[in-house]
């Protein structure tokens, strides 16, 4: 069985939610293993901005019921760094490298960039266009954590013009990772849609926070050195599904569906609201085999 998406053929239908997986610090881990069972469909970078990131002051996370509040600031080497080192090392690991990897179906690599403004992206996608081993790009629109040029992904209008605006620069599949921090999720799927997006996933993070837990110290401070974060996990999972299936049922181009997912029943049900594939994020972190687990599962599903 093989899934189609945006052109791409992927084994199944399962990836990973960016930032939630890191495959070369996993392979120094889990070695030749990781390359054989690769756990997903397909794999989506953290995501990459034009200069490097140090990202956000610690502490960075907060552990919430059922989920987890994360202020991390997408650190990432910048778009020279990350095309030097980790992109060869990426398409080692997925299979793009040819030769070697020949015995087994490529992993496509999805690279996930962010700019805050269209100039940026442009940049960045034009960047991508230039390099073989990526075969899609998606454009986080919506990480809530850090403090410029994120909100263009809130407001259909500027989302549409961001999106028309830098649509052109790549030719590759664009998937726009939406915000779910914005009061009509549907216009904003519909307004990447109609700029020219190829698929669109959700949810990213939703914005929250956490007070420093010392009650005597007034005024009370936020726990995160970036102040506000994004919480992730099983307690999104509900807020993931109506989303999803209000997007899905608003556009017509495909739908990545994600946020609190554990196993193939959460997946399936993210599936029958309209979503095309789903990612698998938070629960990498307890489970680094998980997606493996989940995507076998789905298909036991699907068979019986
Ligand atoms: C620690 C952490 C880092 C993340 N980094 C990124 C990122 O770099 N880019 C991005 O688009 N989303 C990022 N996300 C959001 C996830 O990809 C995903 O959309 C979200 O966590 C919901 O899925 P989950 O509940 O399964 O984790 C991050 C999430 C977490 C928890």
């Amino acid at each position: 069985m093989s899934i189609e998406f945006c052109g791409l053929e992927l084994a199944h239908r399962v990836i990973n939610g960016s930032g939630t997986f890191d495959a070369i610090a996993a392979r120094r881990v889990f070695d030749e293993g990781l390359r054989t069972g690769f756990p997903f469909a397909a794999y989506v970078s953290k995501t990459i901005t034009l200069e490097p990131r140090a990202g956000n002051p610690p502490p960075r996370l907060w552990e919430a019921p059922g989920g987890l509040i994360n202020s991390i600031g997408l650190p990432n080497k910048g778009l020279d760094g990350y095309l030097r080192d980790d992109l060869p090392q990426l398409a080692d690991l997925l299979g793009d490298a040819g030769g070697e990897a020949a015995d087994r179906r490529a992993v496509p690599l999805i690279t996930n960039v962010m700019g805050a403004d269209s100039e940026e992206i442009s940049r960045l996608l034009e960047a991508c266009q230039e390099r073989g081993e990526i075969a899609a790009v998606e454009l986080n629109v919506s990480c809530p954590n850090v403090k410029t040029g994120l909100d263009i992904g809130a407001d259909p209008r500027q989302l549409e013009d961001v999106v028309r605006a830098v649509r052109g620069r790549t030719q590759k599949p664009l998937v726009v990772k939406l915000t779910p921090n914005t009061a009509d999720v549907a216009a904003c799927a519909q307004a990447a849609e109609e700029a020219g997006a190829d698929a669109v996933s959700l949810i990213n993070t939703l914005r929250a926070t956490a007070l420093a837990p010392q009650a005597t110290v007034r005024p009370r401070r936020p726990w995160l050195g970036g102040g506000t974060g994004g919480l992730s996990g099983p307690a999104i999972r509900v807020v993931a599904l109506a989303q999803v299936e209000a997007v899905a049922a608003r556009v017509t181009i495909p739908v990545v569906g994600m946020g609190g997912v554990q196993c193939a029943r959460h997946a399936r049900d993210l599936l029958d609201v309209g979503a095309t594939l789903v990612a698998v994020g938070t629960e990498s972190f307890r489970d680094p085999a998980s997606a493996g687990r989940i995507a076998r599962e789905l298909q036991s599903l699907e068979e019986g």
